[in-house]
């Protein structure tokens, strides 16, 4: 079985997506490095993928190395033992990094990728549902910061990323349901049609069915492929990939670290918009109703802190606040989004005070 190509061009270069049952089958045949030699770098939990890409360069292997991946470690230091073990290992500038695991370590590995010896050429194997819809397209690299999350980084391209959804086998229950929230994101701001699909699909998609899952992935991919070509450096349409986050973000940070699933505090952030779409966007009850019903098959997810006490200083904070409020992203119709740019802190409030799902 061929995997799909899904291009992602920014300006003159472009990654390759292939999404698929049978990429990683051979995965040589869709992976890129210059020189023919490879740089792996995994996590322990995403070891079965791993140990499939261990086999597939085997004596082109420069460097084999496993890193920790909980998000208290997607940091500065990570960075620098990757690279520290890559110049020891004798990298050149035509070798290449395969980084397999999901956000955490794509975002470390294209971070390393980008500044060693200047920037050399990396792969993605994604294996959460969340890094195949989301985190490893779109060249955004980077990490944490005590000050904050993603506060440092590099817009830095993978040549090629292989998206198989049997990399996620063994990934548990609830990140599965985390990851296709960000999955069906991409539906529900863009492409009506792929929404109605795997709505039909859930139960499917919810037991891993490969088929199930790829067209769901492909759809998403398209759907960043699209919006990042059209606006690569996050000035503009790219914002639209934030919906639910703005919300999300500051329920994520609310609960404080493992409280709340990143696609679980979005799909909470997801619901909370919906009102809010449905009061300035003139968002149908039914397309609503579509939304918090597949969100409601997902869950039961964790509650929210909803206190505005602890919501206010976060959103507030937030990078892209202003005193007028806060953009968020709004939805017109299922299929159809569009940021909206000062809503007040007030309105956010309420509807995440009030926010149910289903
Ligand atoms: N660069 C971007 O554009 C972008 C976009 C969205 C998110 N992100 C980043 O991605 C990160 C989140 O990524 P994520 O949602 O993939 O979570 P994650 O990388 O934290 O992985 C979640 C958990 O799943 C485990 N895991 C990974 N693959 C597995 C597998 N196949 N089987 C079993 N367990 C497995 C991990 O070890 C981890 O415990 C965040 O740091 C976020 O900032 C980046
Ligand atoms: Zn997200």
């Amino acid at each position: 079985m061929n995997p799909e190509r899904i291009e992602v061009r920014v300006g003159d270069t472009a990654s390759v997506v292939w999404v698929g049952r049978g990429a990683l089958e051979d995965p040589r045949r869709f992976l890129e490095s210059p020189s023919g030699r490879w740089l792996l770098v995994s996590s322990r939990n995403a070891r079965a993928v791993a140990a499939r890409l261990r086999e597939a360069l085997a004596a082109d292997l420069l460097l084999d190395l496993e890193i920790e991946d909980s998000e208290e470690r997607k940091t500065l230091d990570t960075v620098r033992s990757i690279v520290d073990r890559a110049l020891e290992a004798g990298v050149r500038r035509d070798d290449a990094f395969v980084a397999v695991g999901g956000g955490v370590v794509t975002d470390l590995v294209g971070f390393a990728a980008a500044i060693v010896l200047r920037g050399i050429a990396w792969n993605a194997v994604p294996t959460t549902v969340a890094a195949m819809a989301d985190a490893a397209i779109g060249g955004k690299t980077g990490v944490d910061h005590a000050l904050g999350k993603n506060l440092l980084g590099a817009f830095h391209l993978p040549r090629s990323i292989l998206v198989d959804p049997s990399a996620s086998a063994t990934l548990p229950a609830r990140d599965l349901a985390s990851g296709l929230v960000e999955a069906f994101k991409g539906a529900w701001i863009a492409d009506e049609d792929l929404s109605t699909q795997a709505e039909s699909r859930l139960d499917r998609l919810l037991s891993r069915d490969e088929d199930a899952l790829t067209d769901l992935l492909a759809g998403a991919v398209r759907v960043k492929a699209a919006i990042v070509s059209s606006d690569p450096f996050d000035r503009g349409s790219r914002r639209l990939l934030n919906f639910g986050h703005t919300l999300g973000h500051a329920f994520e940070a609310a609960g404080g670290y493992g409280h709340l699933r990143h696609g679980e505090a979005v799909a909470w952030g997801i619901a909370a918009a919906l009102s809010i779409s449905a009061e300035r966007a003139g968002l149908s009850a039914s397309d609503s109703a579509r939304i918090r019903s597949v969100l409601a098959r997902l869950g039961p997810f964790p509650e929210p802190v909803r206190a505005r006490e602890t919501l206010e200083p976060l959103l507030v904070r937030d990078k892209k606040a202003t005193s007028r409020g806060l953009a968020g992203v709004l939805l017109e119709a299922l299929g159809r989004a569009r940021v909206e740019e000062s809503i007040p802190v007030e309105e956010w409030l309420a509807a995440a005070e009030s926010v149910t799902i289903g």
